[in-house]
């Protein structure tokens, strides 16, 4: 028997009212509306102005003239080592498959949001028959991160080990994964084990994950300072030590260690790299860089879903402002981080 989940139906909460951190000396206004962010051959980084028309999930758009600076060094000398083997490539023949989990990897500030409204519109509450699992939690406190995945894992109703069983022939369900619902560098036996049940039932499943360009996604973070209560300094804190729990996670860090501490094992950047593309590679059917559109159809193609609307959710229209030597700090610490790679990697293997 599958049994019955109760879907967790939830949304983030932003403020919207414009932030202002500095004063207009030497400032970079940015509006949360549209990004033109051009990362030249050279490791140039240069914003220029774009024309908001609507907003789009907290992306970022850039009001100032337009500027450069030298970026620090990139490394891909080590591309070829990073990862041999190649993307998973859909068998077009097969599709749509008739039956499946949708397995979706839910990473904070990449327009996540939109996609789980989406998804939740093919469930019962909105007049579709698809069952939804989700259970996530907090951060801030690996205690309680650990209770959660464990949740998500097992818990009440069963959990993910329950929610993979017993599916009907012609049956798809939807798995929603976020805060601390799993973490991937090291549980991802576990995506192979639900992915193994999954097809031993003749059905498929679909891991899916949505990332963002990293500046932009780490400078639209900054909406959150103020309802955590802290400074600049303490935002970023994490990113200059080794391995800590911080406030937020980098869209590689999310990835990789989900909300608790980054880089635990104190791994040099090109082996989170290495590894990030190693676990899309094993487990993602649907990997894009902030293109719902691609998302979208690609979904629809694999699940035979009729296609319905993806309005934009979770927009933040505030206004945040950072000084030039704060995006050229960021810039640093991101490739310090691995982010700027693993994003520059994700874009040639997967469009
Ligand atoms: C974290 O969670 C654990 C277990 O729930 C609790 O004992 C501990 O006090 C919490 N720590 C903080 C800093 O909140
Ligand atoms: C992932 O976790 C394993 C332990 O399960 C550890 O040995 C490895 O270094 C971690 N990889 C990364 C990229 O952090």
């Amino acid at each position: 028997m599958a049994p019955e989940s109760s879907p967790e139906i939830y949304t983030e909460k932003f403020t919207s009212r414009a932030v202002r951190r500095k004063s207009p000396n030497n400032v970079q206004s940015i509006k949360l509306f549209a990004a033109i962010i051009f990362i030249g051959a050279y490791g140039l980084v240069c914003y220029q102005i774009g024309a908001s028309s609507r907003p789009i999930e907290t992306a970022v758009h850039i009001q100032t003239p337009e500027y450069s600076y030298d970026a620090p060094e990139h490394s891909f000398e080590y591309q070829n080592e990073i990862s041999p083997a190649p993307i998973r490539e859909l068998d077009e023949s097969q599709l749509p498959y008739k039956c499946g989990v949708v397995f979706f990897y839910h990473i904070p500030s990449t327009g996540g949001s939109t996609i789980n409204k989406w998804l939740l519109n093919f469930t019962p509450k909105y007049g579709g028959d698809i069952k939804y699992f989700t259970h996530w939690g907090g951060h801030l406190n690996i205690s309680d991160g650990d209770k959660v995945q464990k949740a998500f894992i097992s818990g009440d109703n069963g959990g993910m080990n329950a929610f993979v069983q017993d599916l009907g022939p012609t049956e798809w369900r939807i798995a929603h994964c976020h805060h601390n619902s799993l973490h991937l560098n090291e549980s991802e036996h576990l995506l192979e084990s639900w992915g193994s049940e999954v097809e031993a039932q003749g059905c498929h499943f679909v891991g899916n994950v949505m990332f963002r360009e990293s500046l932009s996604h780490t400078l639209s973070l900054y909406k959150h300072l103020d309802r955590y209560g802290v400074t600049e300094e303490d935002w970023t804190r994490h990113l200059k030590t080794e391995s800590e729990l911080g406030h937020w996670a980098t869209v590689l860090d999310f990835f990789l260690y989900n909300n608790l501490a980054r880089n635990p094992y104190g791994v040099s950047k090109e082996e989170k790299v290495r590894r990030g593309l190693e676990l899309l590679q094993r487990h993602f059917d649907i990997v894009t860089v902030g293109d719902h559109a691609r998302y979208k159809e690609t979904l629809l193609r694999m699940t035979g879903w009729e296609d319905r609307d993806m309005p934009r959710h979770n927009t933040h229209s505030g206004e945040l402002i950072f000084t030039k030597e704060q995006v050229e700090e960021l810039q640093k610490l991101l490739t310090a981080n691995g982010d700027i790679d693993f994003i520059s990697e994700v874009q040639k293997r997967y469009g």
